[in-house]
Formats: structure tokens, sequence, C-alpha cells
């Protein structure tokens, strides 16, 4: 402490001089673009996953849709890393073949695959209880990131599609993290992850059912962090909102202006989530840049939101849409 003294008397005197010469709105200016900077500098350092991570190593990884996209990239992500890797799906060949590649890379027994209809309450018991029986241990990450779209617009979809989106994406979120909240609460320590959508904030023509069905997972996410705010658990939750992510569920969807608003790469996406996850973020919109648009949707007019999201061709991203076929 002592080699410090002469840095704060120094700073000290700054201030005095700044303050005789500034006066109080001088100090005030200041103070704002010093928490500013601070601001800044920790945005980037969480951006850029540089904050403090927690280890994964040995932890049990159970992540629902883990046959592709950006579920099969964070298993093997996660594999990498010393994590104990379930992943369910309902597409059982697609599933067996990411397990293999998993344990032919990372070690004989690193992962686990089992056939789960997350929309099927009792699907989701048995395959989490071969999950836990194979590992032999709790899970201790849930990452509830099966996902399907119709990309119907609300009059040519059918009701099985509407219900089969919501139930997906949605309700299966209530199955899951009601088979394993109760241990992560005993044991005070657990991860729930929500891979909603940036859908889950602002709303898309030829999204409705989809865009419905992630409001209410943003809604399940916020709801369940304050329900373990209040009784003061150690069990964290994550909820992603991502832009467009080069998978091929939304192939054919566009974006008017790409430099702004990049479909995002699998690799990219996924290494984010990762990040977020290990640094136990709350909540993460990707890219940075629609945290704007959620801005403008809580202070401004609807009218001038709507304008925006017009303008930036938001609303017309879904025109061209093909995606992969929901089978209803
Ligand atoms: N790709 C994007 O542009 C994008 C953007 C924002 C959010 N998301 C979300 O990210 C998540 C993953 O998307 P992705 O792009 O990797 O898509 P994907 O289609 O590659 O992966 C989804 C997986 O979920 C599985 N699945 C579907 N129905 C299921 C069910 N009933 N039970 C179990 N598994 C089921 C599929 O078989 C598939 O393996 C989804 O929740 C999606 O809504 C994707």
């Amino acid at each position: 402490m002592d080699k410090l003294q002469p840095y704060f008397r120094k700073a000290q005197d700054f201030l005095r001089v700044f303050y005789t010469k500034r006066g109080k709105n001088g100090m005030a200016q200041v103070a704002a673009l010093s928490f500013g900077l601070l601001y800044l500098q920790y945005q980037i350092r969480k951006y850029n996953g540089w904050l403090k991570k927690k280890s994964v190593t040995n932890e049990h990884i159970f992540i629902t849709g883990g046959a592709s996209g950006i579920g099969r990239n964070m298993a093997i992500r996660f594999a990498k890393l010393g994590a104990k890797i379930s992943i369910v799906d309902v597409n059982s060949e697609a599933l067996q073949k990411v397990v293999e590649e998993i344990n032919k890379t990372y070690g004989e027994k690193t992962a686990f695959g089992a056939y789960c209809d997350v929309s099927d309450p009792k699907s989701v018991k048995n395959a989490i209880q071969e999950c836990i029986d194979y590992h032999k241990k709790n899970i201790d990450i849930l990452i509830n990131n099966a996902g399907v779209v119709s990309g119907k617009q609300i009059l040519n979809n059918s009701e099985a599609g509407i219900s089969k989106t919501i139930n997906i994406n949605t309700t299966a979120h209530h199955w899951t993290v009601r088979e394993v909240l109760e241990k992560m609460i005993n044991n005070n320590h657990g991860h729930i992850v929500t891979i909603a959508s940036i859908g889950g904030w602002v709303g898309v023509r030829g999204l409705v059912d989809y865009c419905a069905s992630k409001f209410g997972a943003v809604g399940f996410d916020e709801s369940l962090r304050f329900e373990l705010r209040a009784i003061n658990s150690k069990v964290k939750t994550t909820c992603i909102c991502p832009y467009f992510i080069n998978t091929g569920m939304f192939d054919g969807a566009k974006s008017r202006f790409p430099l702004l608003l990049p479909i995002l790469s699998e690799n990219y996406a996924s290494q984010r989530i990762v990040n977020a996850i290990f640094q136990d973020e709350a909540v993460v919109i990707m890219p940075i840049i629609l945290n704007l648009a959620i801005m403008v949707k809580a202070i401004f007019p609807t009218c001038v939101y709507d304008n925006m999201m017009e303008m930036f061709g938001v609303s017309e991203s879904m025109d061209h849409f093909k995606g992969r076929a929901l089978q209803n």
C-alpha cells in the first residue's frame, strides 16, 4: 500500500486542480466518462470470453437437440474441455454419429446419446434417467437447445404445426427443468441454459408461432431466474438470444444489411454460447447491435420501432425462407 501512496496523492492533486478549474459539472463529466469506459471494457472482455471462467471438467452436460447445428457443435466443444456429455434428440441416426465422433476423439465414455422427444414428458424423464445412469452423475448443466421452425404465416400453418412449435420450443423446457432442478437446488450447484432467439424479443412476419414460442422461452428463463434468486440459490441461468445462424434451420432467411446485421456462423455462435455459460452470463443477445432494437422498442412509440424494423429489413427476412422440413 505504501508504494501506492505517491500515486494516490498525485490523483488527489489532479482532482483538486480539476475541481477548482471545472467545478461540479466537470467532476460529473469525469465520473460519467470513467463509468462509461469501465462498462465498455467489461463488455469487451465479456464479449470476447475474457472474464473469469468456471471449470466444466467432469461436469455432466445434458444437451437437447444435440444431433445437429449448435447443439452438436457445443457438445464437441464441451467434450474437448473434459466434460461428460449427454445428448438427446429425435434424430437417432445423426445423434449416434455425434456420439461416435466425440468418443473417438475425446475418449470412449465421454458422450452418451439417447432418443428423446422433448415435447413428451415421459420421454424426457426416461432419457434423463438413462443419461444419469450412464455417467453415474446428476446433471450439472442442462442446455435446452432442441427447436423447430415452421416459417409459415399464421393462416398457412396447421394446428399440429403450431402446437408442435410451441410444445418443443417452450413447453418442453418445463419438462426437462422439472426433472433436474430439485437436485440442483439441493446441491446448490447447477446451470440451466435456455437457447431462445432474438425472435423472443422482436416479432417477425412469417414467424408468428416461432416468435410466440421464443417469447415464451425468454419469459421462462427470466421467471426461473427470479425463483432462484428468491431462495438465494447458486444455480445459474443463461438465456441465449441469437439472430440467424447458418446451421440450415433458417436456410433462405436473409439480412438486408449483412455488414450491420450478419448471419452468424455456427462456430462463432457456439463458441459465444460456451463462453456465456463459462462466464455465468444471464442474457446474451447476439450480435450485440440487436440490443438497440430492444432499447428502441422499450423507449420509443411503437410506430417508431415498427418503421425501424421495416427499414432494416427485419420484417421481410423470412420472405425467401426454405429451412428444414417440419415433420408434423
Ligand atoms: N439457426 C438459427 O438461425 C437460430 C437462431 C436463433 C435461435 N436458434 C435456436 O437454436 C436452437 C438450435 O438450432 P439449430 O440452428 O442448431 O437447429 P438444428 O435444426 O440444427 O438443431 C435442432 C435439433 O433439435 C432436434 N429436435 C427437433 N425436435 C425435437 C424434439 N421434439 N425432441 C428432441 N430434439 C428435437 C432436431 O432433430 C435437431 O437435431 C433452436 O432452439 C433454435 O430455435 C437457432
